[in-house]
């Protein structure tokens, strides 16, 4: 049985390394030279990504790729995207020409607002509260004063606070609920700043507030954190084309390509367990830019999933219609970003993806993601409505096979050429390799 260990954040990482590799491994050395194999040669780097969290023993790979040709308001861009599903860059890549002649993608940002929440409880007279935050109001925002300083340069700051009375949820709960402007930056550490500031400036005029009671004076501070769920904070993105023009090689008949797509977002728009499949390919191309570029891809997952289900049930973040002989297939969602602070210039790659997005400001970027979010999802669409998903993505899932299996060089020429025009299943490759190697 393993054993627990105290002090393991106080060991050096060679200490660390060597205590894994000997507990939990059966050849240690073996598992020591692979952690090893997966350091950056170049010793800053290297220092930079143990330096990012704690007990860092070695880096996780996981692919760069580029989709290019995205047409965005009439510019066109690359998209870096970190992923390690082997369909997905080239599904984007795909959607991004396939649109590319048929006007491109539009993307526009609605609204920036970020959220935080001091929760606090309360046991009172609810109207004295009342009274007591109209009159402190003021000084929130004027004890948060050094923080917000920068920020109001930048153009952005805190944009309201208000009370909100929570005892139908929880006896006795308030909230002080806080609207703000980050401008480029996610804005993370910049929320939680003024939130602890909020909450120390709500306790300390508290005690002071003569028109209180001893109770009433005593306001519990539970805790002070951003929230991750921005239903203002939204960016749209769309595609559209006479339904005639979406004719091509592999959609001879546009009407009825048009039709069956359209149904397939209905499913997703009405039954769940489809949503969540349909919502999970929109993620896999705006979880590979949040990646790239060094954003926090948890708290866009979970901002996105909520705004997903903010009517009650999950649905479809994307829709589509045919209007006057139009086929329009857009997506509204969620996305707090950054192209400041954080890991965006820290991390070298993240900041060289920016780079190849030309640097965009943090609205830029909601488009981005925003576009290879629906442009994902419009790839897996038409092929799961026309040759079905299985195709594409086993052609590109046959390297892992082949990776898995060892196929030498001569192996791996001969095995491709053959499933060019067969199809690719695991357990026709694993035949077809046994099959070669019989007869070498
Ligand atoms: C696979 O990663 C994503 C899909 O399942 C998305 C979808 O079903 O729409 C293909």
């Amino acid at each position: 049985m393993n054993k627990a260990i105290l002090g393991f954040s106080k060991l050096s990482k060679e200490e660390k390394i060597n205590w894994i590799a000997k507990e939990y491994f059966s050849n240690p050395s073996e598992a020591i030279a692979l952690l090893k194999n997966y350091w950056n040669s170049d010793e800053k780097i290297q220092k930079l990504h143990d330096e990012f969290i704690e007990n860092t023993i070695s880096n996780f790979y996981i692919p760069l790729g580029v989709a290019p040709n995205f047409e965005i308001n009439g510019k066109i861009s690359s998209i870096p995207m970190a992923i390690e599903e082997s369909s997905v860059v080239a599904a984007a890549s795909k959607a991004a020409k396939f649109w590319s002649t048929r006007g491109g993608f539009k993307a526009t940002v609605i609204n920036t607002e970020k959220i935080g929440q001091v929760h606090f409880i309360f046991k009172g007279d609810e109207s004295k509260l009342n009274l007591f935050f109209t009159q402190t109001k003021s000084l929130l925002f004027d004890e948060t004063e050094s923080i917000t300083k920068n920020m109001q340069k930048r153009g952005g700051g805190i944009l309201d606070i208000v009370l909100k009375d929570k005892t139908n949820l929880l006896p006795n709960y308030f909230q002080l609920h806080a609207t703000f402007e980050t401008m480029d930056s996610m804005g993370a550490n910049f929320i939680n700043s003024c939130l602890e500031q909020f909450a120390k400036t709500l306790k300390t005029e508290a005690l002071n507030y003569d028109l209180f009671s001893e109770d009433e004076k005593n306001i519990e501070v539970v805790m002070s954190i951003l929230s991750n769920y921005v239903p203002n904070c939204v960016v749209r993105a769309e595609v559209s084309c006479p339904v005639d023009l979406l004719v091509e090689k592999h959609i001879p008949n546009p009407k009825e390509f048009a039709k069956k797509f359209i149904q397939a977002v209905q499913i997703a728009e009405v039954e769940s367990f489809r949503a969540v499949t349909h919502n999970k390919g929109i993620m896999n191309g705006i979880d590979a830019v949040v990646l790239a570029t060094g954003n926090d891809f948890r708290a866009v997952e979970a901002g996105i999933h909520a705004y997903a289900s903010r009517n009650g049930s999950y649905t479809s973040l994307s829709h589509a219609k045919i209007e006057n002989d139009i086929f329009t297939f857009w997506m509204e969602v969620p996305l707090a970003l950054g192209t400041i602070g954080g890991l965006t210039s820290l991390h070298p790659m993240a900041k060289f993806s920016l780079e190849i997005l030309k640097n965009p400001s943090a609205k830029e970027l909601m488009q981005f993601v925003a576009v290879a979010g629906l442009a994902q999802n419009f790839a897996a669409l038409r092929s799961l409505t026309t040759s079905g998903i299985q195709e594409g993505h086993m052609k590109m899932h046959l390297n892992n096979i082949l990776n898995q299996f060892k196929a030498t060089e001569e192996e791996s020429i001969l095995i491709r050429k053959h499933f060019k025009h067969h199809v690719v299943s695991h357990n026709a490759v694993v035949d077809y390799i046994e099959n070669l190697r019989r007869q070498i």
